[in-house]
């Protein structure tokens, strides 16, 4: 059995050739054969001290001992030591298809020899073809494609169109969202930790997030997810208290907040970096019929939930039978390329008309090509399915976590995204304080194991894997996230 300090102890050198850490009895790492090129840059302190000393403060940093990353295959990245870490959050969400998948890397290196850059002032085959594939994978009238560098970007260009289509001012979106941080979707952001004092957002307004975990309504029977909260429901058969009672919350806002016509409503159809949060099922159909109603536009934010990764629909508002009136997505779009799209109507679209629109590296030849062939390989891989398959299993495997222990508060997801939440207990659902969660997620990387975090309080283990992960990789993953856990119960 190897704990926490007989992982430490290990000598680099072994690190290069152990191929199965094993944690708790027989639970071994997966088997990798790829072997990582001998790292020959900077060293770690080295990289550091340049952090510390020329890049912003503030700038986010996993973990106490951070890691230096040097190479990926697959689910797997290998740090400057040679040490394999299972990637649990495919970079941020990002990696869909797997890190450094030869398709994309021979679809990039193509282009890339024949011309790097040009600019949409120019026709290029790359990016027309790839605006007619990402259309075709859309339903309705979804059918014009707009190309950025980030969500942030996209998201932002999707806030001015609102109001430029409409007329209208006002955007509501859920507190606890997060929409990226451009000078627009700043005001759309919805966590006090992430925002700066500078006066920005007007016009937009956060409604009551509808959380059925730890808003005030909710019950074991409200998500989409095949696991369950344990929170009890008393509601009749085919009526959801919960789903009503935050469209409730929607209707005030509308009703007290803004005025009686607005530009539109931002939504996830699951909180990312909030952690994971899933809505009532019936609560999105009846949040877009109350936006309409009012005169704007819903947009589904697919920047995480996009390409497959819910498993049972490639695109997530799809999987909650709503028709949204624009889309954006980037992240896993070109597989870790910058690259972000704004998908929309024609009749939309057209307000574009009323002034001239450039984007000097959007939609550039390489990226595109990127981007292409991530749509192929996830049809030809049948990556949406395994996100379905192994992302049930996990969760089930996960579930066991949350029976075994008081501080596992919820697990919910569907697909490859994941959450776990960490309480101080089950009754009060009180967040895991910061010290404690961050003493777990650092034994879960000294294990050998990435997973991201999130949720206002950080107490929530985002688990957004590349979709080619295995289920033998879930079992991996939750036999760390136990052992980490019962180490940090016996060392507090
Ligand atoms: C849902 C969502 N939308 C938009 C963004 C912003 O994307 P970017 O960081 O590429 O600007 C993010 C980033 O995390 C996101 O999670």
């Amino acid at each position: 059995m190897f704990h926490q300090q007989h992982i430490k102890g290990i000598s680099n050198l072994a690190f290069r050739t152990i191929r199965c850490l094993h944690v708790q009895g027989n639970i071994s790492m997966p088997p990798c054969d790829f072997k990582p090129e001998p790292y020959d840059s900077i060293s770690y302190d080295k990289v550091r001290e340049i952090r510390q000393k020329h890049m912003v403060p503030g700038l986010l940093t996993y973990y106490k001992k951070p890691v230096m990353v040097h190479q990926g295959h697959k689910q797997w990245l290998f740090d400057y030591d040679g040490k394999r870490y299972l990637d649990m959050f495919a970079g941020i969400v990002t990696v869909g298809v797997g890190h450094c998948h030869p398709k994309v890397e021979e679809a990039t290196f193509k282009q890339m020899r024949k011309l790097w850059h040009t600019t949409n002032i120019y026709l290029h085959p790359k990016t027309h073809e790839y605006a007619e594939k990402l259309a075709s994978k859309m339903p309705g009238d979804l059918k014009v494609v707009m190309f950025f560098n980030s969500g942030s970007e996209a998201n932002d260009m999707a806030m001015m169109l609102m109001r430029a289509y409409t007329g209208n001012w006002d955007i509501i979106c859920h507190r606890n969202s997060y929409h990226g941080a451009g000078p627009h979707t700043l005001g759309i952001l919805s966590h006090s930790n992430w925002k700066y004092n500078t006066p920005l957002g007007f016009g937009c307004h956060a409604m009551m997030n509808p959380d059925p975990y730890k808003g005030p309504w909710g019950s074991e029977n409200c998500r989409d997810s095949p696991v369950k909260s344990g929170l009890p429901c008393d509601c009749s058969p085919g009526k959801c208290v919960a789903a009503d009672a935050y469209a409730k919350q929607l209707q005030d806002v509308l009703d007290f907040s803004v005025p009686n016509k607005i530009a539109g409503f931002f939504a996830e159809p699951i909180q990312g970096v909030g952690g994971t949060v899933q809505y009532p099922k019936n609560y999105m159909k009846m949040a877009y019929e109350k936006i309409r109603e009012h005169g704007g536009l819903c947009l589904s934010d697919e920047v995480q939930t996009g390409f497959g990764r819910l498993g049972s629909h490639y695109w997530g508002f799809e999987s909650m039978g709503v028709m949204p009136d624009m889309v954006t997505c980037a992240k896993s779009i070109a597989n870790g390329f910058p690259m972000a799209a704004l998908i929309t109507t024609p009749k939309i679209a057209e307000t574009m008309k009323s002034a001239v629109t450039f984007n000097t590296f959007g939609g550039n030849p390489m990226a595109c090509s990127a981007a292409s062939a991530v749509l192929d390989i996830i049809d030809e891989e049948g990556l949406m399915h395994n996100s379905d398959v192994v992302g049930t299993f996990f969760l089930n495997q996960l579930d066991t976590l949350r029976k075994e222990f008081d501080i596992v508060g919820d697990v919910r997801g569907k697909g490859l995204m994941i959450g776990v939440e960490m309480v101080t207990d089950k009754a009060s659902r009180k967040p895991l304080p910061p010290a404690l969660m961050l003493d777990i997620w650092e034994r879960t990387k000294d294990y050998g194991v990435l997973f991201g975090k999130g949720g206002r309080f950080g107490n929530v283990f985002r688990i957004k894997p590349p979709m080619c992960i295995t289920k033998e990789d879930a079992i991996f993953a939750t036999a760390v996230l136990r052992q980490s856990i019962k180490d940090h119960l016996q060392n507090i």
